[in-house]
């Protein structure tokens, strides 16, 4: 399934071989995206990922990251992809339940305040009120804002509002989370903290993520796999193990050895996937 010059590495666990026995979150064969005669996005991706696996998508700008997540969430027109990409089994739907989909930019309403945005995905599914409340209330507790559910946006700071997007992503029960450089526009020590709020949320669901950065330190912190893509056309170069124990915390791995030898080879990677 996999493309052949894609590296994989690590021992295989008995629960990667149990894991393997349920169908794939994400199941990408020999997949492309043409928008024009000119620019061919994506060339022959294939990519597996399990269920409850966080996996980082790094590369070059323009190499097709964001295009590959809009795709998973029904986004792109038919005509300009080729080959397999299955969401859960099925064809990527726009307004799926399968997937949410959280973006760099917050996006909140400016007209609701951190609770009602934090409800917003939930109440657009249907939700019952008291439900999705509930859950959002707790959910902007889990993420440090307990206090600032009446707030309007323009009274938080920019690291606040991503905390409410990250509450109102968790606030939907897809079981595919879509994540397009969801801290990039942070400052390094806001950057830290969001990811600990992040990896904590994902340690008690453990859904399956997909997650675009820039960030290669981000990406190592975060994942169980990081795949490196190649400058556009996009292929997939490498895909990468990341054997660092679970639960993690961003802040305590900047002193960690091994961290760092795997930002390192990422590097090594990114780089030759700029020249291939
Ligand atoms: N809707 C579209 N129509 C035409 N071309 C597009 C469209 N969306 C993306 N492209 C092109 O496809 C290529 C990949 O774009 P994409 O946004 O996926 O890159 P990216 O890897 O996310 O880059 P960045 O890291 O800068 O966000 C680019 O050349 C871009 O111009
Ligand atoms: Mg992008």
């Amino acid at each position: 399934m996999m493309s052949a010059q894609v590296e994989t590495r690590g021992a295989v666990t008995l629960t990667d071989r149990l894991a393997d026995a349920a169908p794939a979150a994400v199941e990408v064969c020999n997949f492309n995206v043409r928008f024009s005669a000119e620019v061919l996005a994506v060339q022959d991706a294939s990519l597996m990922v399990r269920p409850g696996e966080f996996v980082s998508i790094v590369g070059p700008s323009g190499c097709g990251k964001t295009t590959l997540l809009n795709h998973a969430a029904g986004l792109l027109p038919a005509e300009v992809c080729s080959g397999i990409f299955k969401v859960n089994g099925r064809q990527p739907r726009e307004g799926s339940h399968d997937v949410a989909y959280m973006l760099a930019r917050d996006a909140l309403c400016p007209w609701r305040t951190a609770l009602g945005n934090a409800e917003l995905g939930a109440e657009i599914r249907g939700v019952a009120a008291a439900e999705r409340r509930a859950l959002a209330r707790d959910l902007l507790a889990q993420v440090g804002l307990a206090g600032f559910e009446d707030a309007y946006p323009k009274a938080l700071s920019q690291g606040m509002r991503q905390r409410v997007a990250l509450a109102r992503t968790f606030c939907l029960d897809s079981p595919l989370l879509l994540m397009d450089e969801p801290f990039g526009a942070l400052d390094a020590q806001t950057k830290l903290q969001l990811e600990d709020v992040l990896l904590s949320l994902w340690e008690k669901t453990r859904r399956t993520v997909l997650f675009v950065t820039h960030d290669l330190s981000e990406a190592v912190c975060m994942s169980d796999r990081v795949i490196v893509m190649t400058a556009r056309p996009g292929r997939i170069l490498a895909d990468v193990r990341i054997d660092l124990e679970r639960p993690r915390s961003a802040r305590s791995l900047q002193k960690d050895p091994r961290f760092h030898e795997l930002c390192g080879e990422l590097w090594a990677k990114l780089e030759e996937g700029m020249t291939t």
